[in-house]
């Protein structure tokens, strides 16, 4: 598959992403040399998933600030911080947004040069696809032979910069010769799970089926699940996580009938400025998302919606938190500091 997001030429090139809102059936490679242009695609998710959209954050601070052409040192940092705060406010749930910003931010006040902005940029993406391959290898232990893995949403290659959260430590078991199945819950209303997760993996190879979401706590109730690996967008220092809607109701039903369940999230998704997950901002999305489906009204007029396109579960449901520092295993404040406590 083509790279989910990269930057082509020096710091007067520009950003490729591949637009994930046509996935699986095209696969077309947007070229972005301006701000409004990348924070559209962040917006309407051409390019999605947390960590992806942290790398995209911070090549858009190159891009917006090489646009305004800010001459000498301070107008430069006077551009950086408005570019950073236009960026940071793209999307509201996923720290790894604001996370890079920031970096890019520092970076730009110390080192005022486009240069020092790709580099940094560029850090970020290469950085992410080692914290991808950390988690995998943290976490593919968990997986055991001949048993079900459900997942929901996509927190693969496409939502990363390397091979995934959740699906690294998917990726990274099936590497070592472990042989099991997954469940994708389609995920609606934009179907992350049916046409990105069940296409990644299919195309490595690893048995997937795809079930509509009302259909997992039935499945969990049977039995028919051993194991749920989520990503997340935000994970608050109580260990919270935010994750796209329906994760809570995924660990509810896993609660209820024991099976484990564990968030892979790296530590440039952690937000230990907040306490608890209650502090998380959830973003509201367009209603018309659920209203319909690929494209086409299925609600009859008139009618509203209500979209939340993320929920909160509590520590308390989770077995552990996989991150690229390790396990957080019970999750206590104090044993989230102990992992990610000067990440940030
Ligand atoms: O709205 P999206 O598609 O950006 O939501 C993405 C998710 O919820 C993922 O599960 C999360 O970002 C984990 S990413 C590896």
């Amino acid at each position: 598959m083509e790279p989910t997001i990269e930057w082509i030429g020096d710091e007067n090139g520009h950003l490729a992403l591949l637009d994930q809102t046509l996935l699986p059936a095209e696969r077309v490679v947007l070229e972005h040399n301006d701000l409004d242009g990348v924070i559209d695609s962040i917006r309407r998710l051409a390019v999605r998933g947390a960590p992806a959209i942290g790398i995209a954050a911070g090549f858009a601070v190159l891009i917006g600030v090489r646009e305004r052409q800010p001459s000498g040192e301070g107008a430069f940092r006077t551009a950086l911080d408005e570019v950073v705060d236009i960026v940071s406010q793209a999307r509201p749930t996923a720290v790894n947004l604001t996370w890079a910003a920031e970096r890019m931010r520092r970076i730009g006040h110390a080192t005022p040069s486009l240069s020092a902005l790709l580099t940094e940029a560029q850090a970020i993406h290469d950085e992410d696809v080692a914290l991808c391959r950390a988690m995998g290898e943290v976490g593919a232990e968990l997986i055991q032979p001949n048993t079900t893995v459900l997942t929901h949403c996509n927190a693969g290659r496409l939502a990363t910069g390397g091979d995934g959260t959740a699906l690294a430590v998917i990726f990274a078991a099936h590497d070592k010769g472990t042989r099991f199945r997954v469940i994708a819950d389609e995920t609606r209303p934009l179907l992350q799970g049916s046409r990105l997760t069940a296409l990644e993996l299919s195309e490595a190879g690893i048995p997937v089926d795809v079930i509509a979401d009302s259909a997992a706590a039935g499945l969990i109730a049977r039995g028919e699940v051993d194991l749920i690996l989520t990503g997340a967008d935000r994970v608050a220092a109580n260990g919270d996580a935010a994750n796209k809607v329906g994760t809570y109701g995924l660990s509810l039903a896993a609660k209820e009938h024991g099976i484990p369940m564990y968030v892979v999230a790296p530590v440039s998704t952690f937000d230990l400025s907040v306490a608890t997950g209650a502090d998380i901002p959830i973003e509201d999305r367009d209603p018309a998302e659920v209203l319909s489906l690929g494209g086409q009204r299925i609600a009859a007029p008139g009618v509203g919606a209500r979209n939340p396109a993320f929920d909160i579960t509590p520590a308390a449901h989770l077995n552990g938190l996989i991150t690229d520092r390790g396990l957080i295993r019970p999750i206590t404040t104090e044993n989230v500091k102990a992992i990610v406590g000067d990440s940030r």
